[in-house]
């Protein structure tokens, strides 16, 4: 493959529905040492594993996991915030996970992050004028001197902030403003790709609503393709084209969002599922809760096989010995239903969890099912999150909280 330069690296826009990301074979392994004066090293945490995932261009692919699964590793591998140990990470075609000099700095520009806590990932000695312009000392190209200024105003304005807070400092807005100069940050590049590591988390409900509903406005606008990393099941599926379950270090179930959420094979995924709140009574009375025993084994030493075995009720003694691979299970292949996507389980089988939207209790899924690996198509208009009215949450407007 041609190595990429930086003529090459501000290739053409791909087409939408094109793969913009393409990650294969990702691996990031910690070292653990011993000793103070010379140290030896004992183990690895193997934050991430062997991931493997295309994001396309113009569609959000989210990404849920219990906390320490190895989410913002992936996150940090694609910004290049950490080095891979092993794996490509493909844009637009072109391997950029060992790029160094002009030519990262040049593909770098096309993939943002935006980070969880607002709180502590904007300086407080900086004005915002300077934070959201921080981008352009390093890449100068994207706005001259000049009109530096004038771009932040606009990028202010475009997040729902008054452009005249330019010279204000981050202690002087709220937890949803902020985030919302995270975002404009973020943009200032104009990047193609942003990576948004649990942007709301930090955040209350209300303002969480506001914040996704700007991030979905802005990647209409923008063509973005969003990566969205969350353990917030609800909100990454409202979001979400496709969903991705992470659980140590591995993604072991991916495919749009009615085939993990209404059809999930995974034992995984089901346990997830099944511990997310629902607010009509009737559906809650009928749903299955499952618990799951122990904690999550640590990734420095996770388990033979199946890393989920250990917590997995319908573990076998084929699970300890063989690692199960992240392919459509040969049950559902080629069927066309909405089970046939990928799922790393020997025993992979359907299980309802989440009951189907729908009245007269008509499963949504038997229908525009989308693919595992492609982006269903997009409803023409987007509706607000949470879904339904919801007097008192304006969407991306000026009046924010
Ligand atoms: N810089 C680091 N050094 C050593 N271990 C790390 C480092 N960063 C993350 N880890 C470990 O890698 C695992 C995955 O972490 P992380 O990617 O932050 O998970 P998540 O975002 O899903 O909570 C955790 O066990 C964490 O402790
Ligand atoms: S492979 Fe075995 S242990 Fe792993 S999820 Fe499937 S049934 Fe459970
Ligand atoms: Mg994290």
């Amino acid at each position: 493959m041609p190595e990429l330069t930086e003529e090459t690296a501000d290739l053409a826009p791909v087409a939408a529905g094109e793969p913009i990301l393409e990650i294969r074979g990702l691996v990031k392994h910690f070292p653990l040492t011993q000793g103070i004066l010379i140290k030896r090293q004992i183990g690895a945490v193997k934050a991430v594993d062997g991931v493997d995932f295309t994001l396309h261009q113009g569609e959000t692919l989210g990404i849920v996991g219990e906390s320490g699964c190895g989410k913002s590793t992936v996150a940090k591998l694609l910004v290049n915030l950490e080095r891979p140990t092993a794996g490509e990470i493909f844009y637009k075609g072109e391997d950029i996970s060992r790029l160094s000099g002009r030519a990262l700095r040049s593909v770098r520009r096309n993939i943002q992050m935006v980070f969880q806590d607002p709180y502590t990932s904007l300086n407080p000695r900086m004005t915002v004028g300077d934070i959201i312009g921080e981008p352009y000392e390093i890449h100068p190209e994207v706005a001259p001197k000049g009109s530096r200024r004038r771009r932040v105003q606009e990028l202010l304005d475009v997040v729902g902030l008054n452009p005249e807070y330019i010279n204000r400092y981050p202690h002087q807005f709220s937890g949803g403003q902020r985030q919302r100069i995270g975002i404009a940050r973020g943009l200032a590049l104009r990047p193609e790709v942003i990576v948004a590591d649990e942007p709301v988390s930090a955040l209350d409900v209300s303002v969480q609503a506001q914040v996704i509903n700007l991030m979905e406005r802005l990647q209409d606008e923008f063509s973005l393709s969003y990566l969205f990393i969350a353990h917030d099941l609800s909100i990454v599926r409202h979001i979400s084209d496709r969903v991705g379950v992470m659980y140590l270090g591995r993604i072991v179930e991916i495919g749009s969002d009615i085939q993990i959420y209404e059809h999930p094979t995974h034992p995984y995924t089901q346990a997830l599922l099944s511990a997310v709140p629902v607010p009509d009574p009737d559906a809650r009375e009928g749903r299955e809760r499952i618990i799951l025993t122990g904690d999550v084994p640590s990734p420095a030493n996770p388990p033979s096989g199946c890393r989920f075995r250990t917590r997995c009720w319908k573990a076998q003694e084929k699970c300890a010995q063989e690692e199960p691979l992240l392919t459509v299970p040969s049950l559902f292949r080629g069927s066309g239903e909405p089970t046939d996507h990928p799922s790393a389980c020997h025993f992979a089988e359907e299980k309802l969890i989440v009951p189907a939207e729908g009245a007269d209790g008509r499963t949504t899924g038997d229908h525009e099912h989308g693919h595992a690996d492609r982006p269903p198509p997009r409803e023409p208009g987007r509706t607000n999150y949470p879904p339904g009215p919801q007097p008192g949450l304006p969407g991306a407007g000026p009046d924010i909280t």
